[in-house]
């Protein structure tokens, strides 16, 4: 079952290695941040011409949120510049925002621009790009576990009922299908607690190159190689 579909419906994404980038310029990590705000534009941009349905981009992780203050900080404030400027554009190019993690810790202010980003995109079609943002997969899934014992004590649903659906239902991305590709950039070859659940079967492609390189040669690059996998599913290839 050699899956040759042209392109993946889902891609994710670990925005790795803003940082190395920036100091093997000298320069201070929020300025590695800057330049990867801008690969993230063209990802969506080549994401959207190529017909991907979902992209999910890994923008803070609970646990960077522990880096210096003044890094969280410069995060937090291009997070907020890039939805005040950029969201008319990709609502104009079809492109609906949605964020997952836990928005507690985050100001007030972020949280409202958020979910103005979310409602006035909520219509768009062409690509749904899901940013996550203070989010663990570890946190996600104690989440879902909590939900369901809720519900459970609650007389709503019976432990025996409970099924891999059930726990699918209770995570953030309770109606998006699961990534089909993952590309992390940068080196590194770990998933770092993304989507652990949603990943079971998703194809990884690991690259040198550092997210503010990353470019439309790059992003080829990883289509190419998606084709040439064979997605089993745990089944034979003559199944
Ligand atoms: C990891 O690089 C990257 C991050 C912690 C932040 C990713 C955020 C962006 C690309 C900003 C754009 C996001 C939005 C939604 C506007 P690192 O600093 O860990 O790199 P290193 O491993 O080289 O130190």
């Amino acid at each position: 079952m050699r899956d040759n579909s042209i392109v993946p419906s889902h891609i994710a994404i670990i925005m790795d290695g803003n940082g190395r980038w920036a100091r093997k310029r000298l320069l201070p990590n929020a300025a590695g941040h800057k330049k990867g705000a801008a690969a993230l534009e063209l990802a969506i941009e080549g994401c959207a011409k190529r017909g991907v349905k979902y992209l999910t981009v890994y923008a803070l992780s609970t646990e960077n949120l522990k880096r210096p203050r003044d890094e969280v900080d410069s995060l937090m404030g291009l997070f907020m510049e890039s939805l005040q400027n950029k969201v008319s554009d990709l609502k104009k190019n079809g492109i609906r925002l949605r964020f997952i993690g836990d928005r507690s810790f985050l100001n007030q202010a972020i949280q409202d621009v958020m979910s103005d980003a979310e409602k006035s995109t909520i219509n768009c079609s062409t690509l749904t790009v899901i940013v996550a943002i203070c989010y663990g997969a570890r946190a996600e899934i104690t989440r879902a576990v909590q939900n369901i014992s809720a519900k459970v004590l609650g007389g709503d649903i019976e432990i025996s009922n409970i099924t891999a659906n059930t726990i699918e239902e209770n995570l953030y991305t309770f109606d998006i299908p699961d990534p089909d590709m993952l590309i992390r950039p940068g080196g590194e070859k770990r998933i770092s607690n993304y989507l652990l659940w949603q990943c079971a079967y998703t194809e990884l492609i690991f690259t040198d190159t550092l997210w503010p390189d990353f470019n439309e040669d790059d992003l080829n690059d990883a289509l190419e190689e998606y084709k040439k996998r064979e997605r089993r599913y745990g089944k034979l290839t003559s199944q």
